[in-house]
């Protein structure tokens, strides 16, 4: 598959075959993301690849946090607000949703199902967790992006699937203690990966894009 092809083919994957990923593939998605571009090429990231037992301990802990009501305190603040324009993509994206899966992810009870979905990896049969150092300044927080869309490339392109979750860092302190990151790191994101099950209708959605002249001015 050619980088043009990757870049557009690439989409999040919200349900996974329960067929493990070998150690060395899931080591090579590291491998190639930190080849990632880096403000004075510092390398802002640290991860952790979960699997087996501990990814499923880790998640029946998440789990059992949304169950005691347990206040989520994500290390990166959620958005309060949104500018309009792209306030009405997610408006869209939730519409289009709820059309074609029947989720409404704007009714409470479906967010604590969508919740608990996340934080059991939509039953993928590994996680990775990204994190740095929590001093950075923005930047780093930029340069982390640009890992995190280039192991979701690198994994595309080798026949496996990804999706970026802000939810599986809804419980930062909890998850660090569990894994053992420092207090003095934060957490960014986590993943679910494996290999898609292309043939579930959860994964049938396509999500749209604006046109280019809604947001790109060419001048000469
Ligand atoms: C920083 C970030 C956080 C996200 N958090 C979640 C999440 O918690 N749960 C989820 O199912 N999808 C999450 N997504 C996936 C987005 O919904 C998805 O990328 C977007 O709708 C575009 O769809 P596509 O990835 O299929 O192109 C997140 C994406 C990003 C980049």
């Amino acid at each position: 598959m050619d980088a043009l092809e990757c870049i557009k083919t690439r989409r999040s994957i919200r349900k996974f075959t329960s067929e493990a990923v070998p150690k060395k593939d899931l080591e090579q998605l590291i491998k190639i993301a930190r080849w990632s571009p880096s403000y004075k090429n510092s390398q802002p990231w640290e991860a952790i690849i979960l699997s087996g037992d501990k990814k499923k301990a880790l998640s029946k802990m998440l789990v059992g946090l949304l169950a005691d009501n347990k206040e989520s305190r994500p290390d990166l603040a959620p958005p309060t607000a949104w500018p309009e324009a792209e306030g009405n993509r997610i408006k869209q994206l939730l519409a289009k949703r709820k059309e074609l899966t029947g989720i409404d992810l704007n009714s409470p009870e479906i967010i604590v199902k969508a919740k608990k979905a996340n934080f059991n990896f939509y039953y993928a049969p590994h996680a990775i967790y990204l994190f740095q150092d929590a001093s950075l300044s923005e930047w780093s927080l930029f340069d982390i992006g640009l890992f995190a869309q280039n192991l979701m490339l690198a994994a595309h392109a080798s026949g496996l699937a990804t999706v970026p979750q802000a939810f599986a860092t809804d419980y930062s302190k909890e998850v660090k203690e569990f894994l053992g990151i420092p207090t003095s790191k934060r957490l960014i994101l986590g993943l679910s990966v494996g290999y898609p099950d292309i043939d579930s209708p959860v994964n049938a959605y396509r999500t749209e894009r604006s046109e280019i002249e809604e947001f790109c001015t060419y001048m000469e």
